[in-house]
């Protein structure tokens, strides 16, 4: 495989499972050295065996533990990073959860805890992201662009979600903050753009295809009529994250079997 990433630096946030997972191992397999965060230290094992199939493959990449939510651990992410590898040339701004409810029962606690995690920590990340590329600017020996961010977005940032309206909103924000600091940072020659995925088979929507009835339901509202994997997103994060989308900035890339196309249209309306 060409090693379109080669000599780059890339911190996955929500790195040991799913999505992130997909993505730390398809940017490293494109040549990135690869930082594999992850939330809360039950979580090493499994950011440890993400590391390990990288490592075994040749390629390079680290296992760190940070909250994106907290403000200090953001900051001691990216500084110890740079200080083990010289700098960041792309953040996949992955990390997200669910927590779901009644909009009329729905915990303020449960609001700030997906706002806090989905929203403010992609915040976060970026800003960190964005001081580092400002600081280093373009190095053509690396990349066209000073630096890349990716947003992990959702379908969910268009499609309005009954019983998720904590998660609903985050994804939302992200696209407007997306599109908002890459107009900001479009001179600088910093990419940053959003993927919204469709239902990917990982462990945050378990419940939309643990069996066959679950699954056929969920396949109604994907025209392609198979549910997503990590690996589709990976692939269209390797491509956002590499000179070959150059021009591609302040974008949302939907990849989702064509969820937002409206099917339940196909023979109705
Ligand atoms: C959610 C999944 C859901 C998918 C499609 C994603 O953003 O995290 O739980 O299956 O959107 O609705």
């Amino acid at each position: 495989m060409e090693k379109k990433l080669e000599n780059q630096v890339a911190i996955i946030t929500g790195a040991s499972s799913g999505i992130g997972e997909a993505c730390a191992k398809g940017l490293a397999e494109a040549g990135a050295s690869v930082v594999v965060n992850y939330p809360v230290p039950a979580a090493k094992p499994m950011a440890d065996d993400v590391v390990n199939a990288i490592t075994s493959a040749g390629n390079t990449a680290i296992s760190y533990q940070c909250d994106v939510s907290k403000e200090d651990e953001v900051i001691k992410m990216f500084t110890d990073t740079i200080a083990k590898f010289g700098t960041v040339d792309i953040l996949i701004n992955n990390a997200g959860l669910q927590r779901d409810s009644p909009f009329v029962d729905m915990s303020l606690e449960k609001w700030n805890y997906v706002l806090s995690v989905n929203l403010t920590g992609q915040f976060l990340c970026a800003r960190e992201a964005i001081r580092e590329f400002l600081k280093r600017g373009v190095d053509e020996k690396r990349s066209k662009a000073a630096g890349k961010i990716i947003c992990m977005s959702s379908v969910h940032e268009v499609i309005p979600w009954a019983g998720h309206a904590n998660y609903a909103a985050s994804k939302g924000g992200i696209m407007l903050m997306m599109k908002t600091i890459a107009q900001e940072y479009a001179f600088k020659k910093i990419r940053i753009n959003s993927i919204a995925p469709g239902a990917i088979q990982t462990p945050i929507n378990k419940d939309a295809w643990d069996t066959s009835a679950h699954l056929q339901n969920l396949l109604k509202l994907i025209p392609e009529k198979r549910i997503g994997q990590p690996e589709d997103i990976a692939k269209a994060a390797v491509w956002l994250a590499s000179d070959d989308s150059d021009y591609v900035n302040g974008t949302t890339l939907f990849v989702d079997g064509g969820m937002t196309l409206y099917p339940g249209f196909v023979d109705n309306g």
